[in-house]
């Protein structure tokens, strides 16, 4: 197929999320790489390790608040990305009256502006006057001997933060029993020490544990086998895999043991740490997006870190956000929230009928009611107890005021106190279980005073007619003001954040949970449905943010879905979307109750989707690079015309695929090569995607799949090897029962591979795969691509890695 080269565009994933998150000092470094008694750092200036490649000094993570903190960052990338922070829980206030120094007993200490230490290396037998600290190129902070700066008798190696950086040792020392751990942050802006941490098995065998609150285990590596440890089989390196470049080592001596890893390639910037989500990551540095790229991570989903979202927090996989209060709850502490921070999770709107406020049992405990959660995974420490029917369970339940919710399936379960690991497995199509959870009778609104209600309007009808003309009135005033604002605004509409509670009912209807944040059903004054998204994350200020979002609200295409307004309110970002009732295709491809779509349907959603990118890609003023084309965002109007929705996201946003890429095997399989290999990300990226995601269409399946013996089944591979045969037909989903249109299927496949060439200029532009899909170009058999090759073989799982920087 004759390719033309796509428009180099700059990277959409431009992240400007940390970056502005972090205000740095535009401080003047001080000259070399120590501190020393006569020669302290002080809050305005900044030490360089000799080759430049990490930086120490002040930093302030979150500049609404005064919070300075001690930190070691990356010198030479664009992102201040902080590895290691000295006063994690003792911030000072004022950075120019602060500073970095050797005290009199030898050690260095942090002191605040009224001279007091807040930190200190604590070191025991040093002699005074003789130490100094350094900045190493390994990012190490030591404490060593003025004389002989080899003698080391502190390093931040020896004290981790949430990084852990090529060259450290994250172990245990057998004499003293003590293990080094690496603590996770708080929040993305809080270096406080969060509940999360990973360790080395204190007990003494090789695994590494995540635990929570240092008490509760989520996660075991599995012991080491000699080459990788038992649960992370891909660790285990392969000839072709460039993990060559990396050394790793569980070193077992005779005072510690340990793990060590390395990387050969100084130009590859690695680093593993322990998130704010309660995960452990992998990330390598590219380049050409300015950003991180994660190729590890465990647990591999963010629901099983246990207690993720707090006390009644509810989990949602593969979501932003993946926490979120059942009806009756509000966040515990909103500022954490926005965070990312969800572990202080929900409280109640109204407290129990049940419990005055000492938790005392009150006469009114049947004022409570249960409102029931349906797909659900239940949460943990459930206690069974004897019932015949739900409604015995429920009484059960009833009976006791620290009894929070219940489930019967045949028995009965109940719950007391908090609960933990509650989690929403709706989009998972999976069904699930339900649960009834405890609220206070004035959460179920409209039962409570119907009664009432219905005397006082014989009683006096006046009452409800003046009410009803002054609701009218506000209604009109509303629609006045949203349209006077329709005018302001060009051609989006803009909200307040009152109006859109207003138009969905207080966000009652949730529709579902994309990467960048949750949606709502609403109906406009007009009666026109939309969807709301609540964007979360968002850390543009408001100009930026209207400008970005006014360029999306000029994009029209009937492919492209149909942006009408938005509201920017403080800290609130919401978008609001044309309305499609069918949702969208992964449900209609992946799950059985919607129906089989037609081979002619599948064939017009794909030509549609590619006409909406060539749209983007091509005819807006502004090339836009889609960045996540995948089913989950294709959206299906009555008619199944599809629309491709969260276009120009990316840009807005900031892109952090750390985030969104929560399952690897799951999401990656959209994910072009160069992604991970840190060239330039051109439009060519979106039609790899594509290409994953006609695989899909025509097998009605998820390409990376499970076979019943366990092991892993790749559909493009499957599908590129009946075309090579001539027989393309075989590769269509089997629901269809042999009714499409043998030349389509043929067509369709083979762009569908030319699409996932792992070279970019292989793959066609968006407006080549529209005239093909339309029959106006023939097309050639396609190459079969490398990746293929190799994703057909679960056990080369590990190329991931394969895409690091080659020089
Ligand atoms: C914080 O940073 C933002 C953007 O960089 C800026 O608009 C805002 O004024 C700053 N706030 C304070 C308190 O410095
Ligand atoms: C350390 O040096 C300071 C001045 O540099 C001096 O005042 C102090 O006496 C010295 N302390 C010792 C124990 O030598
Ligand atoms: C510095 O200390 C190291 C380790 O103790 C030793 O090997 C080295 O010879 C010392 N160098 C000097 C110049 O004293
Ligand atoms: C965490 O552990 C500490 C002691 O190890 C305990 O006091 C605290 O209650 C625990 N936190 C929670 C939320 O369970
Ligand atoms: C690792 O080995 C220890 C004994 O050395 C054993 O108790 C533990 O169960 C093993 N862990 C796993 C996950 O198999
Ligand atoms: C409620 O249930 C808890 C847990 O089973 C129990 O400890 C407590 O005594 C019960 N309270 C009452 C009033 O029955």
């Amino acid at each position: 197929m004759a390719t033309r080269r796509g428009r180099q565009a700059p990277p959409c994933a431009l992240l400007l999320l940390l970056a502005s998150m972090f205000l740095l000092q535009g401080a003047p470094s001080q000259a070399g790489d120590t501190v020393a008694a006569g020669r302290p750092l002080s809050g305005g200036e900044s030490l360089v390790s000799k080759r430049g490649k990490f930086r120490l000094g002040f930093f302030q993570p979150d500049n609404s608040s005064d919070h300075w903190y001690l930190g070691i960052w990356y010198n030479q990338i664009s992102l201040h990305t902080t590895v290691w922070v000295a006063n994690r829980e003792a911030p000072v206030t004022d950075p120019a009256s602060s500073q970095l120094t050797i005290s009199s007993d030898g050690n260095m200490v942090i002191l605040d502006h009224r001279r007091s230490a807040v930190w200190s290396t604590n070191v025991a037998g040093v002699a005074p006057n003789s130490t100094v600290g350094v900045i190493l190129d390994s990012g190490n902070l030591v404490l060593a001997d003025a004389s002989n700066t080899s003698v080391v008798r502190w390093q931040s190696f020896d004290h981790f933060g949430d990084t852990w950086l090529p060259g450290g040792r994250l172990g245990r020392n057998k004499r003293t029993g003590e293990v080094t751990h690496l603590v996770a942050w708080k929040g993305y802006a809080d270096p406080a020490p969060s509940v999360f941490s990973l360790e080395l098995d204190p007990r003494g065998s090789s695994q590494y544990l995540l635990n929570w609150n240092g008490s509760e285990q989520y996660w075991s590596s599995g012991n080491w086998t000699g080459r990788a440890f038992a649960a992370v089989p891909e660790m285990t390196p392969t000839d072709a895999s460039p993990l060559s470049k990396y050394t790793f080592g569980y070193v077992d001596g005779e005072d510690e043991s340990y793990f060590i890893y390395d990387v050969t390639d100084e130009s590859v910037v690695t680093r593993f740490l322990v998130d704010v989500t309660g995960q452990i990551k992998f990330l390598t540095w590219v380049e050409a997006a300015k950003e991180w790229m994660l190729f590890w991570s465990e647990p591999k989903k963010q629901c099983d870190v246990h207690a993720v979202c707090g006390p009644f927090g509810v989990c949602t996989e593969n979501a932003l956000p993946s926490c979120s209060c059942p009806r009756g709850f509000r966040e515990h502490r909103p500022a954490e929230w926005l965070q990312n921070d969800h572990t202080a999770g929900c409280a109640r709107n109204t407290g129990l009928a049940c419990s005055d406020q000492d938790g005392h049992q009150k006469k009114s405990k049947n004022e409570d009611k249960f409102y029931p959660m349906p797909n659900v995974r239940l949460p943990s420490n459930a206690q069974s107890a004897a019932a015949a029917s739900a409604r015995d369970c429920e009484l059960a339940c009833l009976g006791n005021c620290s009894c929070t919710a219940y489930s019967y399936s045949g028995g009965c379960s109940l719950w007391y106190g908090d609960l933990i690991n509650l989690q929403d497995t709706t989009s998972n199509g999976a069904g699930g279980s339900s649960i009834w959870i405890r609220l206070a009778a004035s959460e179920f609104s409209g039962t409570r005073n119907t009664k009432k209600l219905v005397i006082g309007l014989t009683i006096a009808g006046f009452v409800a007619a003046v009410t009803v003309i002054v609701l009218a009135t506000i209604f009109i005033l509303r629609c006045r003001r949203m349209r006077s604002l329709w005018r302001v605004e060009g051609s989006l509409m803009a909200f307040t954040y009152r109006d859109l509670q207003f138009v969905t009912k207080n966000f009652s209807e949730k529709l579902g949970g994309g990467a960048f944040g949750s949606v709502f059903k609403g109906s406009l004054p007009d009666a026109t449905l939309v969807a709301v998204k609540k964007l979360e994350g968002v850390r543009q200020g408001e100009k930026q943010f209207r400008a970005e979002v006014s360029t999306i609200g000029t994009i029209q295409h009937v492919n492209l879905i149909r942006l009408l307004g938005f509201c920017s309110e403080r800290m609130r970002r919401l978008l609001v979307y044309e309305h499609m009732p069918r949702g969208s295709l992964d449900r209609h491809l992946f799950e059985t109750s919607h129906g089989v779509l037609s081979w002619e349907t599948r064939y017009q959603i794909a030509l549609g989707v590619a006409r909406g990118l060539d749209y983007l890609h091509e005819k807006c003023r502004d090339c836009i690079i889609h960045c996540d084309i995948k089913p989950e965002n294709i959206l299906l109007d009555e008619a199944f015309v599809p629309k491709v929705a969260d276009f120009g996201l990316a840009k807005l946003m900031g892109r952090d695929f750390s985030r969104v890429l929560t399952t690897m095997r799951g999401t990656v399989g959209y994910l072009a090569p160069e992604w991970i290999a840190g060239t330039a990300i051109t439009t060519k990226a979106d039609v790899f995607s594509y290409g994953m995601m006609l695989f899909e269409i025509i097998s009605g399946r998820r390409n990376v799949g499970q076979r019943d013996d366990g092991t892993v089944d790749f559909f493009p591979s499957t599908a590129v090897g009946l075309l090579l045969d001539g027989d393309a037909g075989r590769a269509v989903d089997g629901r269809l029962g042999g009714s499409a249109d043998a030349a389509e299927v043929e067509r369709a496949c083979k762009v569908a591979c030319w699409c996932v060439q792992d070279a970019e200029s292989l793959r066609p532009s968006m407006g080549m795969v529209v005239q093909v899909l339309e029959g106006l170009v023939d097309v050639n058999a396609p190459p079969i691509p490398r990746s293929l090759k190799v994703l057909a073989d679960p056990s080369k799982y590990v190329q991931f890695f394969s895409g690091l920087p080659s020089t």
